[in-house]
């Protein structure tokens, strides 16, 4: 049994995920916040609004969309849109939990990043430069709490079958599995994992990509 609050731009499709959910745990109490993702004010009205219901254990902070590099090159309204809903309001939605978790002393944040994040690639570098500012956010953040009973969690998926890889899966990209990428994850927010990467063999792989040398790197095509 838990108490849940989704928080989310859409009243309705959340509703349906808290009606399934409802379904699967009729003890929890779950709740629906339509909220506003980029405007500062009205987030921070979000979360003191979450707190004023009662303490909160665990936020994870999971929304963002993947989008085409191509179409962040030629047009920056959609260069900014993507840098604002990957980096800038999970930043703000943390920031606005931190506040009173430091107050509680209590809580854990959990950030959803991405393997992206770790090293900038040319077909993707808009979506990962957000995503490194979430990683580095999480670092200043750890660093912040570090000696208190506040945790700070980053995960870092690596590609996974969601509606945001849809496209992916139809040119045959090789996907992990929702269900085993969901269980890391509560696992790492379990443990209080500083940083989890979501299959664990991304932390091979990205450790290898961070560390190539440039004059080998600058020949992938990745
Ligand atoms: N799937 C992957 O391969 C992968 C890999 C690495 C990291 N990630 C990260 O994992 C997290 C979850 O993504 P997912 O794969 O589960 O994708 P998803 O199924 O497309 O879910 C994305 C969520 O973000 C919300 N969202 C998108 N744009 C938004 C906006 N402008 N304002 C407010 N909410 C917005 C969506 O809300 P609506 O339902 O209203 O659209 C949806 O709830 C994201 O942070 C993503 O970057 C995913």
């Amino acid at each position: 049994m838990v108490d849940l609050t989704l928080v989310a731009r859409d009243a309705g499709r959340i509703e349906r995920v808290a009606a399934d959910l409802k379904v699967r745990s009729p003890q929890s109490h779950i709740r629906v916040v339509e909220a506003e993702f980029l405007e500062p004010v009205a987030i921070q009205d979000t979360v003191d609004e979450i707190i004023s219901q009662g303490a909160v254990d665990v936020v994870l902070i999971a929304h963002g969309s993947l989008p085409e590099q191509a179409g962040c090159q030629n047009d920056l309204r959609a260069c900014r849109d993507a840098l604002e809903v990957n980096g800038v309001s999970p930043v703000l939605y943390a920031e606005a939990f931190a506040k009173h978790m430091a107050q509680a002393d209590h809580g854990i944040i959990a950030l959803i990043g991405s393997v992206a994040g770790d090293r900038g690639r040319k077909s993707n570098y808009i979506y990962g430069s957000a995503k490194g500012l979430v990683t580095r956010y999480a670092q200043g953040l750890q660093h912040r709490f570090s000696g208190t009973a506040v945790k700070v969690v980053l995960i870092k998926p690596g590609p996974t079958d969601t509606p945001m890889t849809s496209h992916l899966k139809e040119q045959g990209a090789n996907l992990a599995s929702v269900e085993d990428v969901a269980q890391k994850i509560v696992d790492a927010v379990d443990r209080c994992q500083a940083e989890a990467y979501v299959p664990g063999k991304w932390f091979l792989i990205m450790m290898i990509i961070r560390h190539l040398p440039r004059f080998i790197f600058n020949k992938l095509n990745i």
